[in-house]
């Protein structure tokens, strides 16, 4: 029977992997391990550790699984290793890959947005804000955020992740380079402002994007409505409804008033479901169809 692991299952990221393999119709042996638990043989690990931990397993790992899927940011641009979201580039792995890894929460949502655009769209640039919930920050930030005093009561927060030589915060490099290398766009803009706001579940971000063609808004919301897990709503969607669904939900899609190849849109989704555990579920799904079949 092929075996699945769950690294740090006590983790924010590692339980909602736990509820979401539970739904996997395909055969499989479930295995969850804690921080000091040993990790034997699997066929499959999915490691739901922060960067250090995940820096530190994989290489002891690698004789000992076949696949494993890192949640966390440490090998994401590692030239070798794909960056996968199941819908966009699922292609990128092959028997011959070890390392799978599932991108920034934030940078799904965005891509998932992008992605059903491309084949009628060469989009060149794109904008965006995002207003980041609390559990993006795993466990600790939550505690944080529910100690009265905290920082992010009732509160926006335009920090997220370190700020590096540049000026910009690792998360905004987050969204331009892996929306570059998920989307195999290596020359494509993308401006970004990353901000944690005090809402528990579910980011969300204010997009705007530049092609070279003129936009038709009744086409461009046809492409989100036929591509799997993007709903377009004509009501206005916060996170609060995203929360628990597994869709990346678009609304209040305009085109910009001077420039008809620019668009401006909404969009949210919930970071634990498809900006995590869920997105790793399709790719364990994925390994499971081809190659353990
Ligand atoms: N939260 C999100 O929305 C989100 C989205 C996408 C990606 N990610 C990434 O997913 C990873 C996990 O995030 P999270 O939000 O779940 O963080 P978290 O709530 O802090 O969970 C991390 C878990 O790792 C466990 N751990 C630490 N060292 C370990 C070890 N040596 N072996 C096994 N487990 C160990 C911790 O154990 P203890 O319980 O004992 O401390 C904790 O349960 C991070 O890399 C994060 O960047 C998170």
């Amino acid at each position: 029977m092929t075996t699945v692991g769950i690294i740090g299952i006590n983790g924010m990221v590692g339980r909602n992997v736990e509820a979401q393999l539970k739904k996997v119709k395909l055969p499989f042996e479930l295995k969850t391990f804690g921080r000091n638990d040993e990790i034997p043989a699997l066929d499959i690990a999915v490691l739901c550790t922060d960067n250090p931990v995940s820096a530190a397993l994989v290489p002891q790992l690698k004789n000992r699984v076949k696949f494993m899927v890192d949640m966390s940011s440490q090998f994401r641009m590692t030239p070798g290793v794909p960056l996968v979201i199941p819908e966009i580039n699922a292609h990128t792995i092959t028997a011959q890959t070890q390392l799978i890894a599932s991108p920034n929460c934030t940078t799904t949502g965005f891509v998932m947005s992008l992605a059903p655009l491309a084949p009628y769209y060469h989009i060149t640039e794109a904008f965006f804000c995002s207003y980041q919930a609390i559990s993006g920050g795993g466990k600790k930030l939550l505690d944080d955020f529910h100690t009265p005093g905290s920082l992010y009561e009732k509160n926006c927060v335009p920090l997220i992740g370190a700020i590096q030589e540049n000026g910009h915060t690792s998360e905004e490099l987050k969204g331009l380079y892996e929306t570059r290398k998920i989307m195999g766009w290596p020359h494509i803009k993308v401006y970004c402002h990353t901000v944690r706001v005090g809402v528990e579940v579910s980011h969300a971000l204010g997009v705007t994007i530049k092609a070279q063609e003129n936009f038709d808004l009744q086409q461009v919301k046809k492409l989100w409505n036929e591509f799997p897990n993007v709903v377009y709503s004509e009501q206005i969607m916060t996170p609060k409804q995203a929360a628990g669904k597994e869709e990346t939900f678009i609304c209040r899609l305009r085109l910009d008033v001077e420039d008809p190849k620019v668009i401006h849109y909404f969009v949210t989704e919930d970071n634990l479901l498809k900006g995590a555990a869920m997105n790793g579920r399709q790719i364990v799904e994925y390994l499971l169809e081809h190659f353990f079949k």
